[in-house]
This record gives structure tokens, C-alpha cells and sequence, in this order.
């Protein structure tokens, strides 16, 4: 009984410490968590140039793709700060817009692995492709 009471004392001072802690605000060259889960996508990106080119081995860039796609579930749940000024009734749209985006990339991602599983070359190609596009419109409009 004393030992769970004070394991309660314990967690309840833990979370009271991690309400009071403010964060301080972010530098601009500061990684960020979603700054992160991005370079995830990037550096997923990059080996797949490699990856997808060995056909007969297609385990390295099965391994690859659900990094990345990891990745992109943890950027979904990490929508960026509206830019400053936005009205708050706007602020929903702009978040659920970047969510969606991330959707898509998962799908693109799940579209790819598949292709890449079953050998079908050109279909990977394309999804490789869609993602590059998928990159720029997210970037255009949130980074
Ligand atoms: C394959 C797709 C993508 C790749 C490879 C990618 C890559 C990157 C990279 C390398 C960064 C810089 C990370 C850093 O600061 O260290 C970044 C930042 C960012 N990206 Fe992406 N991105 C992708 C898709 C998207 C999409 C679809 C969106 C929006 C819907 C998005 C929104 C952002 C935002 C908001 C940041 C700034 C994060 C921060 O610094 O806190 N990205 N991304």
C-alpha cells in the first residue's frame, strides 16, 4: 500500500514538474520533432535512389519505405504553428489540410512498397515520382 502510494506521489510530481517547465521558443535552425520525422522522409528519399534500381534485392528498400513511413505517421500528429495572424476560425483548415498531406504521403509510401514487392518497375517509378511532387506542394505551402 505505502509503496504504491508513493509511486502515485512520485508520478503525480513528475507530471506537475512537466507542467510548470516552458518550453523555450524554438531557433530557426533548432530541429524541431516534426524537423525530424521530415529528415526521416529525406533521408528515406535519398536511398531509395540507390534501392530501387536493385530489382533482385527489394528487402533494403522495403526496410526504406517503412522507416518512412513511419516517419510520415509521426509528422501527422505534429501539424506545424499557423503562421502568425491567421484568424482562428481559418486555424482547423490549415491543419487538417497539412494532415491530409501527410495522408497522402503514407499512401504514396504503401503505393510504392507494394509496387516494389510485387517487381512492378515502372508503377514504383511513378509512386517515387508522386512523392517528389507530394514534397513540393507540401513545402509551397507549410514550410
Ligand atoms: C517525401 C516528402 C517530404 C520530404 C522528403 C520532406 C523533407 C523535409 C526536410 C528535409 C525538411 C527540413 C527538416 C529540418 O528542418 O531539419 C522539411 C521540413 C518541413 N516540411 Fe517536409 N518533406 C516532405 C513532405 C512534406 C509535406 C507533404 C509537408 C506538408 C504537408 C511538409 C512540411 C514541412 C514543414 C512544415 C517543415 C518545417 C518543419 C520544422 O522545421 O519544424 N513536408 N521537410
Amino acid at each position: 500500500m505505502q509503496k504504491s502510494t508513493l509511486l502515485i506521489g512520485t508520478l503525480l510530481l513528475s507530471f506537475a514538474a512537466g507542467l510548470a517547465y516552458t518550453r523555450p521558443a524554438p531557433q530557426d535552425d533548432d530541429p524541431t520533432p516534426l524537423g525530424d520525422a521530415m529528415g526521416t522522409l529525406q533521408g528515406g528519399q535519398r536511398k531509395l535512389r540507390k534501392q530501387l534500381k536493385d530489382t533482385e534485392n527489394s528487402a533494403a528498400a522495403v526496410a526504406t519505405l517503412q522507416e518512412m513511413q513511419r516517419g510520415a505517421i509521426t509528422a501527422l500528429g505534429l501539424p506545424p504553428a499557423p503562421p502568425e495572424g491567421m484568424e482562428d476560425a481559418k486555424k482547423p483548415a490549415w491543419r487538417i489540410d497539412f494532415q491530409r498531406q501527410m495522408v497522402q504521403v503514407l499512401d504514396a509510401l504503401l503505393t510504392l512498397e507494394l509496387a516494389v514487392t510485387e517487381g512492378r518497375t515502372e508503377a514504383a517509378k511513378e509512386a517515387y515520382k508522386a512523392l517528389g511532387a507530394l514534397k513540393k506542394t507540401g513545402h509551397d505551402t507549410y514550410q
